[in-house]
């Protein structure tokens, strides 16, 4: 049985995922507007905040609510973290890499989250001590030892978010991995390595929506998270590397120590 939290996100991800669904690939329709070079927000990522917070309201009135397109919302206890559209610039293009974000947070602890890919139907989610799952399956990180067997996904920074070590870590990491992967969502990002897809991933300058569940599905799938020099990540921090635990430390040689 799904814990009780997760089956009202679940709700609000599913009633949402509709509105996404109806407006992907439907781009001549979409309002676009640009935040930044390369930052976008459509009309489907308003609507599609505005269905999940209407939902959430009901069962959650009174608590913090914290999303990309509202901002904050100021109440009591705990907070709601949320994503309407995690990928929008894949969203814009027909790319089906897109996904909704919910979490929860209870004094900057994530104690429960749900990555939703309305577009393949993969609805991720993961409670504190109640494990990582995809639909019914439950969730583990890979097994893989080898650096050099590993697919590692990352983040390519653009525009005003370029910093230049980015291209030494990128070197790196490709010359002694497997591949790296730019999928565009990085909370999928993060759900793929819960999942054992990919082995491991790291990006910089990312705000807590992008990734709040994403850091609970890989800690309950096995996995580690740190930040990129190696110390704890905490909900503040805003750059991040996750694994399967077993290549951690090899991937971390291999960032630099911005
Ligand atoms: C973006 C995605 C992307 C990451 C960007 C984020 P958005 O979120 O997670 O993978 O590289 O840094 O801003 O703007 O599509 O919600
Ligand atoms: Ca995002
Ligand atoms: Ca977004």
């Amino acid at each position: 049985m799904l814990p009780a939290t997760i089956n009202i996100f679940e709700k609000a991800a599913r009633k949402a995922g509709r509105i996404l669904t109806r407006d992907f690939g439907e781009i001549e329709n979409l309002q676009i507007q640009s935040k930044n070079v390369g930052d976008f927000v459509t009309s489907a990522d308003l609507k599609v905040e505005q269905s999940i917070l209407e939902t959430l309201k009901y069962y959650y009135p009174n608590v913090n609510y914290l999303t990309e397109e509202s901002g904050h919302i100021k109440g009591d206890g705990e907070t709601i973290i949320i994503d309407p559209i995690d990928g929008t610039s894949n969203f814009i293009h027909g790319i089906p890499f897109v996904s909704i974000v919910i979490a929860k947070m209870i004094n900057n602890e994530i104690t429960d989250g749900v990555v939703y890919n309305p577009i393949l139907n993969e609805f991720y989610w993961a409670s504190l001590g109640k494990g990582s799952w995809c639909n019914n399956k439950r969730l583990r990180v890979s097994k893989r030892i080898n650096l050099t067997d590993c697919l590692i996904g990352t983040g390519i920074p653009f525009s005003n978010r370029i910093y230049e070590k980015f291209y030494t870590e990128l070197d790196n990491v490709s010359k002694n991995t497997a591949g790296v992967r730019r999928l565009g969502s990085a909370a999928l990002d993060l759900a793929y390595v819960a999942a054992g897809k990919i082995d491991g991933f790291w990006e910089r300058d990312l705000n807590l929506w992008d990734i709040c569940s994403g850091v609970l599905l890989v800690k309950e799938a096995g996995g580690k998270v740190s930040k990129p020099n190696g110390d704890k990540w905490t909900t503040k921090s805003r750059d991040i590397t996750v694994s399967n635990s077993l290549i951690h430390n090899k991937l971390l040689e291999n960032l630099t120590l911005l």
